[in-house]
């Protein structure tokens, strides 16, 4: 990043976002209104292979792009002449995607001469928090919030607690010591054969599941890390323990012996897709519906409870003004719900299409850094696997 001496007040930032199966294109004024927000999904394509294949979304991208890319500027009355700078995501995520929107922005950028700014995939998603929300959808506007913020960012590929002091500064507080929350919610969706994505499927089933039995928290004590691995085991070893009479196991071999190696069903390449497999009636067909919602019902609390009460913690230690959730599993009714309900600040959180990946919150973080005078070199590469912080 190199420093620019004339920031931009007021600006329409054109922004891309390639670094995972989601090709996106977005227009965004001054950094909070959304003109334009096109997103198109490559899941089904990927879902034919049991999970993400990365040369395969890196492909889809270039095909996907120049239509994305033109549809989210047909709103401009004078199309590449308002747009005043240029975006995109460059890491973390998987480096053929992120490839096909950096470089086509760079030289979008580069043919326009417009500044160009690469931004942290993480960063964005918390950035969506200074979106224009839809009317009514959360308690603070984005107007109102000041440093000091808490930001709990849990997606399917990351789950993380930062503290933001100001713009741009960051302090990463715990992250995940395995699996990520909306990675979690995945695989558990796969075993119980809900299918894909997985926690849009359990938030689902989990509105029937109430007053089963509790499922295990993963405290990790004076951290604010996270550890979501044994909770997914422990959901295998239930079902796997519902499924051992119906396989016709005796009572006698399974106490004598050891309990079996938990196994996923086969797992696809990346987080959250299902196995062909997992998806046929014979994987699921022997748990009963009310055993499904219970156990979904339960994880879904684990995970709830855990991100919410070391949220809640981390904005009392750091005397946050507010809490701010971003990413895919943001979208969650019950996580956004009990953290309102806990939390002693007010909580902010993105509208459902802002949480998921999308352009737009690449544009509003871009913004912030446009404004702070940060302008990116032409040499920008992408890096898989940027922090927060970096
Ligand atoms: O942020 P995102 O779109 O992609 C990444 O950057 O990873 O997050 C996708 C994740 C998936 O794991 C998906 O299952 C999860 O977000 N997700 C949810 C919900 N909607 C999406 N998790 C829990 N409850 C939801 N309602
Ligand atoms: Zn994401």
């Amino acid at each position: 990043m190199t420093d620019q001496t004339k920031p931009l007040a007021h600006s329409t930032i054109l922004a891309l976002e390639t670094s995972c199966d989601e090709t996106a294109a977005a227009i965004v004024r001054d950094g909070r209104e959304v003109l334009s927000n096109v997103v198109a999904s490559q899941m089904d394509m990927h879902q034919r292979y049991g999970g993400i294949v990365p040369e395969v979304a890196s492909r889809q991208h270039i095909l996907s792009l120049p239509p994305v890319l033109l549809e989210a500027l047909s709103v401009l009355p004078g199309g590449w002449n308002d747009v005043q700078a240029v975006a995109a995501t460059y890491g973390p995520g998987l480096s053929g995607a992120l490839l096909t929107g950096l470089n086509a922005a760079k030289a979008l950028a580069w043919q326009r001469g417009l500044p160009f700014v690469g931004v942290n995939h993480l960063e964005a998603h918390i950035y969506a928090n200074w979106l224009i929300p839809e009317v009514g959808e959360t308690e603070v506007q984005p107007e109102a919030l000041e440093f000091p913020l808490v930001a709990l960012v849990v997606s399917g590929g990351h789950t993380l607690l930062a503290l933001l002091q100001d713009h741009g500064d960051y302090q990463l507080l715990g992250q995940t010591r395995d699996d990520a929350a909306g990675e979690a919610f995945d695989k558990v969706a796969r075993i119980l054969g809900l299918g894909y994505p997985g926690g849009p499927a359990i938030q689902q089933a989990a509105t029937r599941g109430e007053g089963g039995e509790a499922l295990p928290r993963a405290w990790l004590r004076d951290s604010y890390d996270f550890s979501f691995s044994g909770l997914k085991t422990a959901v295998l070893h239930k079902v796997q323990d519902r499924r051992a009479p119906a396989a016709n196991v005796s009572p006698r071999h399974r106490t004598r012996g050891r309990k079996p190696r938990a196994t996923l069903p086969p797992a696809a390449t990346s987080p959250g897709l299902p196995s062909p497999a997992t998806d046929t009636p014979s994987a699921s067909s022997k748990l009963d519906p009310r055993f499904t919602a219970q156990i979904a019902y339960a994880f879904q609390e684990s995970v709830v409870d855990v991100l919410v009460s070391k949220a809640v913690e981390a904005a009392r230690q750091f005397s946050a003004t507010a809490i701010l959730l971003a990413g895919g599993v943001a979208a969650n009714t019950r996580l956004r719900s009990e953290l309102t309900r806990r939390a002693e600040v007010p909580v902010r959180y993105p509208p459902i299409w802002l949480c998921t990946d999308n352009a737009a919150m690449v544009a509003a973080a871009a913004y912030y850094r446009f404004d702070a005078g940060v302008q990116s070199g032409w040499d920008l590469d992408v890096l898989p696997g940027l922090r927060l912080g970096m």
